[in-house]
């Protein structure tokens, strides 16, 4: 990525958030965020974050400066952004550069839409952009893992695996397919907009208390190369159960944890058996993945997105719905945010 020649050591970058069908959800190392399992996702090109960052080579600053949707970062949130940009700054062999950082969101922080998957991978490749650090995507997925897991998917538009790997090098994403491949909806139907308890942050260290941890990571396994096989071929009815089966596996790790986390609510449930009840009764083709949340990612082809609105107006413990269909690569954008 190439810094602009007007205002060298600022650039701004712009990245969408994911939607996993295969999950990420524990952690073999939590230092380099090493996952115990390849995950696959689709990135969002409706729901983004764009990021601006400028490095203080005059020497003005005395702290980084965040700002998040017009509030000025502090405590972890703040320190979350600080540790990414020291790992960039060690990168560059420059430590004492300080960053003055305005990110923005296109879709409400607390619209239970994740954020971090979006919010690092724009942050990775505005910072890197403006030090004057060339590198390509492999590397940049590599570097946004380390600030959120998610986000090394986030850097590669369209449909995206994350290898395992089994070290910083090797454990980073690759697109299997573009945007253009297949033009599938993602409809989110949102329960609650209140901050989730346990962040998967933390959520991650938990996953091997869980007693069926290692029958998920091994059932992953057995169905990556189904699940791209699906998407190869385009074929939700087959894609659909896969991605409901890892989601469901998931939340059972996630309950059976040690403590027990519970993301979901009564309204998700209302929405899964509604979703099975359209599918199996009406023939409605429309599949669910659910994140570390009670919101529910519904997906279908376009031809039935109208109909599934619809239908989600009809729940009472529907709140909102956000929609989105596959988006492209992060990207560096001329537009800066300050
Ligand atoms: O990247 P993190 O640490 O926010 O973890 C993401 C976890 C899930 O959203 C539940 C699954 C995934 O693969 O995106």
């Amino acid at each position: 990525m190439q810094r602009s020649e007007a205002s060298p050591f600022k650039a701004t970058a712009r990245a969408g958030s994911n939607i996993a069908f295969i999950k990420y959800w524990g952690v073999a190392d939590p230092r380099l965020n090493i996952p115990l399992n390849n995950s696959i996702s689709m990135t969002l090109g409706a729901l983004h974050t764009t990021t601006t960052v400028e490095w203080d080579v005059a020497g003005r600053l005395s702290a980084d400066e965040i700002t998040i949707d017009g509030e000025r970062a502090a405590g972890p949130k703040a320190e979350r952004v600080i540790c990414h940009l020291d790992l960039i700054r060690h990168l560059a062999g420059d430590r004492r550069f300080r960053a003055c950082v305005v990110s923005r969101n296109n879709f409400p922080m607390a619209s239970g839409i994740a954020s971090s998957a979006s919010a690092f991978a724009a942050l990775t490749v505005a910072a890197c952009t403006a030090i004057g650090l060339s590198l390509d995507r492999t590397r940049l997925s590599a570097i946004a893992r380390r600030g959120s897991g998610s986000a090394s998917r986030s850097i590669f538009g369209g449909y995206v695996e994350w290898e395992r790997g089994n070290d910083d090098a090797t454990s980073v994403a690759r697109q299997l397919f573009p945007a253009e491949h297949w033009a599938l909806r993602d409809v989110v139907a949102v329960i609650s907009t209140a901050e989730k308890a346990v962040s998967s942050q933390n959520g991650h260290a938990l996953a091997l208390t869980s007693p069926f941890n290692a029958a998920r990571v091994d059932a992953v396994y057995t169905m990556l190369q189904e699940v791209r096989n699906a998407i190869a071929l385009r074929e939700l009815e087959r894609l659909g159960p896969l991605i409901e089966q890892d989601a469901l596996a998931m939340h059972a790790v996630m309950m059976t944890s040690r403590p027990s986390l519970l993301y979901w609510q009564p309204g998700t449930l209302e929405v899964l058996h509604a979703v099975r009840r359209w599918r199996e009764e009406d023939g409605l083709p429309v599949y669910f993945t659910i994140d570390a949340g009670p919101n529910v990612h519904l997906l279908c082809e376009p031809a039935f997105e109208r109909e599934l609105l619809r239908r989600l107006q009809t729940l009472s413990s529907v709140r909102t719905v956000i929609t989105s269909g596959p988006g492209g690569d992060a990207e560096v954008i001329d537009q800066h945010l300050f």
